[in-house]
């Protein structure tokens, strides 16, 4: 089993106009979280071995290890289709990905080669960076944990996301994890109707407090009970 990871150089680290960009909109999004915020996420989970046949999405794709060209394609701070909230999106993961998270996985359009959505990949050996974040919890040997996907804005709602988001959770096997956990806002209905149809459902509920522009977070993890309906909701 393989487990070395590299982590991926980004062209904004050579290019400093870029990564003052990028610095601007996390501040600005940092500013728009206020002083005070009270949020809820699902935390879906999927148990790799539970018989699963991964959706096929509108066009046909690749999907493999990213390297840093494929991230800097698909987070493409200038792309003109994006929304303030694409930007904000993009410029937080670029950053998650200069900060050294590894084990990125793409999905390539194979009509044209173009890459068009990005997911990371943890387990228990990546503690060292996750703890750095106060808003993931700590994982189990047998958990994996799929953060921070995104497609570009010109390729949503082709079913990409369910099908890149099914084929990469199995890559959890590899690296000795049997099952999947993912977390998701109650409000990002688009991520939970991909999440659902990758084979995960609604486990956990994920609180959070924060003070300040977040830069305080109080965060708990509470399982749903078994008998509860949102378990079984269809987002
Ligand atoms: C969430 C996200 C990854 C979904 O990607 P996707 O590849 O478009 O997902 P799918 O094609 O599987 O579609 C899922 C749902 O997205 C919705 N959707 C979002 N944007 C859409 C668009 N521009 N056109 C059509 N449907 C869209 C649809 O409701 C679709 O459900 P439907 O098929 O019942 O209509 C994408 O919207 C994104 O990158 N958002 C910004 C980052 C983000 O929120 N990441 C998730 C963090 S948990």
């Amino acid at each position: 089993m393989n487990t070395k990871v590299e982590r991926l150089p980004l062209a904004s680290e050579a290019r400093p106009a870029l990564r003052l960009e990028q610095l601007r909109i996390r501040i600005a999004a940092r500013l728009q979280m206020g002083l005070y915020g009270k949020f809820t996420r699902y935390g879906l989970c999927r148990d790799l071995s539970m018989p699963f046949e991964a959706p096929h999405a509108k066009i046909p794709l690749e999907v493999r290890r990213a390297s840093a060209s494929d991230l800097d394609a698909v987070l493409d701070l200038n792309d003109p289709a994006n929304s303030a909230q694409d930007r904000i999106e993009i410029a937080w993961r670029r950053a998650f990905a200069e900060k050294g998270a590894q084990r990125c996985y793409v999905a390539v359009d194979l009509r044209d080669n173009t890459p068009c959505y990005v997911h990371w990949l943890f387990n228990a050996a990546d503690t060292p960076f996750l703890q750095q974040f106060p808003n993931l919890p700590r994982l189990a040997p047998h958990e994996a944990l799929l953060e921070d996907c995104y497609t570009s804005v010109k390729y949503r709602g082709l079913g990409i996301m369910a099908e890149a988001m099914a084929r990469i959770a199995e890559r959890a096997a590899d690296i000795g994890c049997s099952h999947v956990i993912t977390f998701v806002d109650q409000q990002n209905i688009a991520s939970l109707k991909g999440c659902q149809r990758a084979g995960f459902d609604p486990h956990l509920l994920h609180h959070r407090t924060q003070l300040a522009f977040g830069l305080v977070q109080k965060n708990s993890f509470v399982p749903l009970a078994a008998n509860d309906p949102r378990r079984t909701l269809k987002f």
